[in-house]
């Protein structure tokens, strides 16, 4: 029986992914690095430091900085990013999100957060939604990034709840990877053939219905 959600955050319940993204691209072109698409969207749902570590490699220069100037281009991009974030409103809410948040309450489901993002509690409280949540998984306290399991895992015992009893939304294909590895239903956001391995794909965050979702959760 359905009992909690679990949601990532950039990319699913608002746009900030976009601000990562461009901001790592900005990084990487300063580093002389020319980022494809492909990889700039195998950067999503990676925590700061093995998005960095990832883009080095993408460029041919892993071995080329020490980890003190790592932490440096990290911290510069991370101001980058959160410059963007002080400008976030409640407007900035994905579309189709208050619905399901609205239809969760309704069903008095748990909801955690599940983002590998220190700024999480930043970005929810701009976003006015911060007391909606259960719980928010500290990223600090995880030994693995997405892919792994971990953070998903960790979600789940905040909610207290087991894995058949939790559905997972994400954007990133690494976070889906994550949700699957942990035993739980994963809802993808955004390219079907990357998401593949979800149980439910939808394009947008406004496709998305409890609902109809819920139909197919309990037809596993
Ligand atoms: C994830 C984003 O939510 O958080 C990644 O999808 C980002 O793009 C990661 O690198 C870490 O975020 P932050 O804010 O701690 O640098
Ligand atoms: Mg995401």
């Amino acid at each position: 029986m359905l009992k909690g959600l679990i949601f990532d955050l950039d990319g699913v319940l608002t746009d900030s992914a976009r601000y990562h993204l461009s901001a790592w691209n900005n990084l990487a072109q300063e580093l002389g690095i020319t980022l494809t698409d492909d990889q700039l969207d195998a950067l999503r749902g990676i925590s700061r430091m093995d998005s960095l570590n990832m883009i080095l490699k993408f460029g041919g220069q892993e071995n080329k900085y020490t980890e003190a100037e790592k932490e440096k281009f990290a911290a510069e991009k991370n101001e980058k990013f959160v410059e963007q974030v002080e400008t976030m409103t409640p407007k900035d809410i994905l579309p189709g999100i208050p619905e399901l948040l609205k239809d969760a309450k309704a069903q008095k489901l748990k909801m955690v957060i599940a983002s590998a993002s220190k700024n999480a509690p930043k970005i929810l409280t701009r976003l006015g939604i911060m007391d909606e949540f259960d719980g928010i998984v500290d990223p600090a306290t995880l030994s693995k990034g997405k892919p792994d399991p971990e953070i998903y895992i960790k979600a789940q015992e905040l909610a207290e709840l087991k894995a058949d009893e939790v559905i997972s939304f994400e954007d990133a294909k690494a976070g889906v990877e994550a949700i699957k590895a942990a035993g739980q239903f994963a809802v993808g956001i955004g390219n079907k053939d990357l998401l593949s391995e979800a149980d439910y794909i939808v394009p947008t965050t406004a496709d998305l219905k409890l609902s109809k979702i819920e139909e197919v959760f309990n037809s596993k």
